[in-house]
């Protein structure tokens, strides 16, 4: 080990320069007009992991290219495979960055970027640890497989067939996702839950086109008070949703995971902080941890109507529309969130405007067990790193694949993430800590000795 702890020493700026090479990639897989540079960061990736000695290739597929890579195979050794993505979230709004989201930069010890933590800063801890083994271990001690998307960010619609198509070729032991965080600085975790989502687009239409707001108002609905009455309708003031059957599946949280989860260090001054508020909202009769983690939510993501430039204009918009999501917790399903919204809606929206709800896309959530070898592996390979042994958490973000891999593949699913509450994922000023990167490199090599 003290071979592999010397080259990553060694190879601790070169590990940085090449991650500033795929952050200024703009691999946004949202946006169609940044096809090309998706492709091209998925061809950065492959290159990476054949000049690290792994048999790489970019797969096509209807939506944005999946990376696939195995190492030379050793008998006798587990296989694992790595899942992560080489997407990132849109970068705007771009006038709110400090530097330009495509030109990563080093400030206080944190690397700048879109992607830096989410995913393609902890993605690539897997990739320098698997080639710190190769160049100076005499070899990886396990099999890697390596299974790097680009949708992760709008659903991994692709992903899914090429599991569905390849899961003799996928086969492992235990599969390794690097795409969530620590627990508090400095404080590793082992995330055994990750919530589900389904996203929709609702449009409000009303009138043919913009109205005088003085010579039409008060006599016509106005799509955009329509559209804020019926979103604002989905939820009460204690934070429960109000869509019909919306629990009905929910599964309640045993007493003794509320124990366990009611005895983690968690520091809520530190964690609004973070935030950047001054006080906690949320379903009543959960902690904050529960709300975030294992209770599902409904949030607007993004709204949008009538005028938006300076000063004031006096218009009924002729549309609104809005973005939304619902957090789902075992046992939800998408698609039964998605029914009952597209029979809400139009029941509860007044006259003269018309509703459509078009469903973007939908994943469910995830519990992984931790009564497992391999979790203990994980364990001691964190506790290196990070000098202090790992708490067990659920995450409340959504890693859409996981489920379906699990399934597919039926292998031990270990969440081990090395990023912080505040590195701005999906925000202005994404970052990640020098630090993290370091330690989460040294993580992932010693995961490998130890599984
Ligand atoms: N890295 C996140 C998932 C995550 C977030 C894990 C927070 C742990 C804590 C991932 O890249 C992500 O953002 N996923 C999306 C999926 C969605 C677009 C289908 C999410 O959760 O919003
Ligand atoms: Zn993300």
């Amino acid at each position: 080990m003290s071979a592999i702890e010397d080259y990553l020493q060694r190879h601790g700026d070169e590990f940085l320069a090449e991650l500033f090479e795929l952050l200024r990639i703009p691999s946004v897989s949202a946006d169609p007009d940044r096809a090309g540079d998706v492709e091209r960061a998925a061809h950065w990736v492959a290159d990476k992991l054949a000049a690290a000695g792994l048999t790489s290739e970019v797969v096509a597929t209807e939506g944005h290219p999946i990376v696939y890579a195995e190492s030379p195979h050793v008998a006798g050794r587990p296989t694992v495979l790595v899942y992560g993505h080489y997407d990132v979230q849109p970068a705007d709004p771009l006038e709110l960055w400090r530097s330009p989201p495509f030109e990563p930069e080093i400030r206080d010890g944190s690397i700048y970027a879109r992607g830096a933590t989410d995913d393609k800063g902890q993605m690539l801890t897997h990739l320098f640890s698997a080639r710190a083994w190769i160049e100076a271990g005499g070899g990886l001690p396990v099999n890697l497989k390596y299974l790097i998307e680009g949708e992760e960010e709008v659903g991994s619609e692709a992903l899914a067939g090429f599991i569905a198509a390849n899961t003799q070729r996928l086969a492992c032991d235990a599969i390794v996702v690097s795409d969530g965080g620590q627990f508090a600085p400095g404080q590793p975790a082992i995330t055994y839950g990750l919530r589900g989502i389904a996203y929709f687009e609702v449009t409000v239409r009303g009138p043919d086109r913009d109205l005088h707001s003085g010579s039409f108002g008060g006599s016509i609905t106005n799509p955009a008070l329509a559209l804020v009455r019926m979103l604002s309708g989905l939820i009460d003031e204690a934070g429960r949703v109000q869509l019909p059957g919306f629990y009905d599946e929910v599964v309640p949280l045993p007493d003794e995971e509320r124990r366990a989860l009611a005895g983690l260090p968690f520091d809520e001054r530190q964690y609004l902080e973070q935030a950047g508020v001054s006080g906690t909202w949320g379903e009543s009769g959960y902690s904050l941890l529960e709300r975030r983690w294992a209770r599902p939510t409904y949030d607007i993501c993004g709204l949008t109507s009538g005028y938006q430039g300076a000063g004031g204009k006096t218009i009924i918009p002729h549309k609104a529309s809005a973005k939304i999501s619902f957090r789902l917790v075992p046992n939800q399903s998408p698609e039964t969130v998605g029914a009952a919204l597209a029979a809400m809606l139009p029941e509860i929206a007044p006259p003269g405007v018309v509703v459509e709800v078009e469903p973007l896309h939908g994943a469910p959530s995830l519990l992984v067990s931790l009564d497992s070898p391999r979790v203990k592996a994980a364990r001691r390979a964190l506790e290196h790193a990070f000098g202090r042994a790992p708490v067990m958490t659920r995450e409340g973000g959504s890693i859409p694949i996981v489920a379906t891999l699990r399934e597919k593949l039926g292998a031990d699913t270990l969440l081990l993430g090395w990023g912080q509450d505040d590195d701005n994922a999906h925000s202005p000023n994404e970052r990640f800590s020098v630090a993290d990167f370091h330690r989460g490199i040294r993580a992932s090599a010693r995961l490998w000795a130890e599984l």
